[in-house]
């Protein structure tokens, strides 16, 4: 996607010792970059600060990750907030997550229209508490016309429901003859996932040093280079996509061939 590069350029001014924007080839930029933010809870814990105060924090973070994206011309951004398994979470955190991811989007809104972002969700949002469905429904509809980066949240996400769904949608068409059975294909899955229409990220960023997946985009991930930085997400900024990006960018793909001669 095209980038403001003198907005680029102020946005990475000041850089620490160890990376700059220099460091990057601008011309490959990864398009889709996917954040598995974790460690928001032990950033609290080690500040003697309730979990809460971690979560609060990590909106700072994410809203940073945003901006770093859109300066980037990232074409996805997508982010981990919520599995299908952190129901099982203490009902007074789960509430408050609940609470935050609606407020936070609110607040937001402002942010997406001056960037031109536009908002999609991966997971299903219908089986979230009302107030937080209806605020995440206001914000699809009035950022849909958007044409700049996607942003994309997985929220009550879990890979294998996601699969699962997939098989499912795919019998009732096959049950209904809008598809053959000979028809099913990579591709007829792909249309049938949250991420349809999106490409597979080409960078996973996993915050706060665990080395799994944790049940996200167990399909969209086949061929995507993994970063993990043991910084616990509150802590991430703008630096450390750069970090991030310029390992990437010092890898190899080969997507199951031979290293290019
Ligand atoms: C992991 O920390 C983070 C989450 C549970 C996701 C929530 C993310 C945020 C609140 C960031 C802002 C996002 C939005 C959409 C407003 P953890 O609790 O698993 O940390 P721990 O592993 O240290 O306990």
């Amino acid at each position: 996607m095209e980038f403001d590069e003198t907005k680029l350029r102020e946005f990475y001014s000041e850089a620490p010792a160890d990376v700059s924007l220099a460091d990057i080839d601008l011309g490959r930029i990864p398009r889709h970059v996917s954040l598995i933010m974790d460690g928001n809870g032990r950033w609290a814990e080690a500040r003697g600060l309730p979990r809460s105060e971690g979560h609060v924090a990590g909106v700072d973070s994410l809203r940073e990750t945003v901006t770093t994206s859109v300066r980037l011309g990232i074409d996805v951004l997508s982010a981990y907030a919520f599995s299908t398994e952190n129901w099982r979470r203490p009902q007074k955190e789960v509430d408050l997550l609940m609470h935050l991811f609606a407020t936070t989007l609110l607040n937001e809104l402002p942010l997406f229209y001056q960037e031109n972002v536009q908002l999609r969700f991966l997971g299903d949002i219908t089986s979230l508490p009302k107030a937080t469905r209806e605020v995440f429904e206001e914000g699809l509809q009035k950022t849909s016309s958007h044409t700049g980066m996607v942003f994309a949240l997985a929220v009550n996400y879990g890979a294998r429901a996601e699969l699962a769904r997939a098989a499912r949608l795919i019998a009732e068409d096959v049950r209904a003859g809008r598809l053959d059975v000979g028809d099913v294909d990579e591709s007829a899955v792909e249309q049938r996932l949250y991420t349809e229409g999106l490409p597979d990220p080409e960078l996973l960023i996993r915050t706060s040093g665990e080395l799994r997946l944790s049940n996200y985009l167990l399909w969209q991930l086949a061929y995507t280079e993994f970063y993990v930085t043991s910084k616990h997400w509150p802590d991430f900024d703008r630096w450390d996509m750069l970090r991030a990006i310029r390992a990437y960018q010092g890898r190899d793909r080969r997507f199951g061939g031979v290293a290019a001669s």
